[in-house]
């Protein structure tokens, strides 16, 4: 009998820049306060990549030659690069293209996914579908944000929430059942309006006066933002378990995305799940957009267990929200 083929992640990389900025910090620079961060986000710190010249793929090179050591690869053994992010290194060509260079992955070929805090998942599910057809065997799917690169440090409403990471999973070929094995994603584009940067797009180039009215920063209307990421993460997740016949007992991980301790506290709940059972590292590291799912699962990969059933959840800018579920295999 022919088995089917799955796609299961058997290795993960991160990387986070060494520069700290602390909510102690974003006091002198803005009115806000430790304590307001803390109990409305669960932030404590963030990690800023600091240095002339350095952009998005020189954090996605770090975490995919890492990922690449642990398996024993060489960056030459990979088919294809996906690097999901908002902050490429310029509109193009794509960052995945660029990293590809600097790491020497001269045989893969490479794509850039926008799909906001949801990228890694839409990218995953793309990676896991390029495995199941047969035609590659290792696909790197990277979350990768400089959020800090379109973060206006004068606004206090958007500059205490985000931080900058990349982080990465390869994806091969399994005949026993592990890796991905099912996904739910969804976006209304009528999202728009409360998530977004105003300019650098093709509706408003750029231009002195974007500049000046601090248009190429992330702008964010944050209440609309939180009622339904916290309707849509928790509905979707509970989706998936539903349609997978599992409930939260099933679960050993929830790995949500980090933009708000409290969003990921409303679907824990939903799903049935204890404290114990989610990953949060929001404290240390703040919101990475794209890179906070593959980055919980690079600080916990020493505690999964094969066989685990993990549930990955994610809601952001678009709106794009989803849920996917990981048998884990390695
Ligand atoms: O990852 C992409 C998806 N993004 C999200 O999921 C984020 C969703 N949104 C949120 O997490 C929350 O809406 C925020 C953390 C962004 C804001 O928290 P909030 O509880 O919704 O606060 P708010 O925007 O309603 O503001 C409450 C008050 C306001 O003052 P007034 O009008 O009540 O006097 C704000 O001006 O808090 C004020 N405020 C601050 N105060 C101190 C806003 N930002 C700050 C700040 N420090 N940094």
């Amino acid at each position: 009998m022919i088995k089917k083929t799955t796609a299961a992640i058997t290795a993960v990389g991160g990387f986070v820049p060494e520069d700290r900025l602390t909510n102690f910090d974003l006091e002198k620079m803005v009115d806000t306060n430790d304590e307001w961060i803390r109990t409305r986000t669960g932030i404590s710190e963030r990690r800023i990549l600091k240095g002339e010249g350095l952009a998005t793929s020189d954090m996605v090179v770090p975490a995919v030659k890492l990922l690449c050591e642990k398996r024993g690869i060489s960056p030459e053994e990979i088919d294809c690069l996906i690097v999901a992010t908002v902050t490429p290194d310029m509109v193009f060509p794509a960052t995945a293209n660029i990293a590809c260079d600097k790491m020497g992955a001269k045989n893969a070929f490479g794509f850039d996914v926008s799909a906001a805090c949801s990228g890694f998942l839409y990218s995953l599910t793309l990676g896991a579908s390029m495995i199941e057809s047969g035609r590659y065997k290792k696909v790197v799917v990277c979350g990768a944000d400089k959020m800090s690169a379109i973060t206006d440090y004068t606004d206090r409403n958007t500059c205490v929430l985000f931080g900058d990471a990349a982080a990465a999973v390869l994806l091969e070929p399994n005949h026993d059942g592990y890796g991905i094995q099912d996904s739910l994603l969804k976006s209304d584009g009528s999202g728009v309006a409360y998530l977004h940067m105003k300019a650098g797009g093709s509706l408003k180039p750029a231009s002195v006066e974007t500049v000046t009215s601090k248009q190429h920063f992330a702008f964010q209307d944050g209440q609309p933002v939180f009622k339904a990421a916290v309707k849509g993460m928790a509905d979707v997740s509970a989706e998936l378990l539903e349609k997978n016949n599992l409930t939260g007992d099933d679960i050993a991980w929830l790995v949500p995305h980090q933009a708000n301790l409290r969003i990921i506290d409303a679907t824990a709940n939903r799903m049935g799940l204890s404290k114990e059972k989610v990953m949060i590292n929001i404290q240390k590291y703040g919101n990475t957009t794209a890179a906070t799912i593959p980055l919980c699962l690079w600080e916990w990969e020493s505690q999964l267990k094969k066989g685990d059933n993990i549930v990955l959840a994610a809601f952001g800018g678009g709106f794009t929200w989803g849920a996917t579920l990981v048998k884990w295999g390695s």
